[in-house]
């Protein structure tokens, strides 16, 4: 039967972690809060990378929707869920602040891009920028916040599952491409947290 799965051996994984891909291709073990953060992450980059090879203004289009939603979305949870509780327990809050610092100028970019099309001036610009600037904000996450993270006394697996639930909604919120005034919403949402 062509449905018939091959049965694979059981990993070995600690309860709580995952493997996961990090920013330079290497497969690393995490706890699942910052497991499902780094597949969020990898996800962002490939529609990034698709738009880059893209020559088809709908493709584009559509690549630059799903990327401002993955964001908008991706920003929220780490806001409301992650980072308040890591400024209170990592040894360097001053991380935190520098994180928020950079989503709010991603926020800023992805609500100019809300209110552009494709073929405006700058508008590939932008997105080339964006997804530099996200490449960078995801990096600094991976090597010096998640680690200071994952030392800090935090409930990882139960943040991990909060993350997972309040992304599903956000993305059903924020996201039903066919819902009128979806656009709408992420760039209210994006530029409500563009300036600190
Ligand atoms: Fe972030
Ligand atoms: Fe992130």
């Amino acid at each position: 039967m062509a449905t018939t799965k091959t049965k694979t051996k059981a990993k070995k994984t600690p309860a709580g972690t995952m493997m996961v891909k990090r920013y330079d291709g290497r497969r690393v073990r995490q706890p699942e809060a910052l497991a499902f953060l780094m597949k969020q992450h990898r996800e962002v980059e490939a529609l990034f990378d698709s738009f880059e090879a893209s020559e088809d203004d709908a493709e584009k289009t559509r690549l630059v929707d799903q990327i401002c939603l993955a964001l908008a979305v991706h920003a929220k949870i780490e806001e409301e869920l992650l980072y308040p509780e890591a400024e209170e327990k990592i040894d360097e809050p001053d991380m935190v602040d520098e994180a928020y610092v950079e989503h709010a100028t991603a926020k800023d970019l992805i609500a100019q891009l809300e209110g552009m099309k494709v073929g405006d001036p700058y508008y590939d610009a932008k997105v080339t920028v964006l997804g530099e600037y996200i490449a960078h904000h995801v990096k600094e996450e991976e090597t010096e916040l998640f680690p200071e993270i994952k030392r800090a006394d935090m409930d990882l697996v139960d943040i991990g599952k909060k993350l997972e639930a309040r992304a599903e909604q956000l993305k059903a919120e924020l996201g039903d491409p066919d819902s009128a005034g979806a656009k709408s919403k992420i760039k209210a949402d994006a530029s409500a947290g563009a300036h600190l």
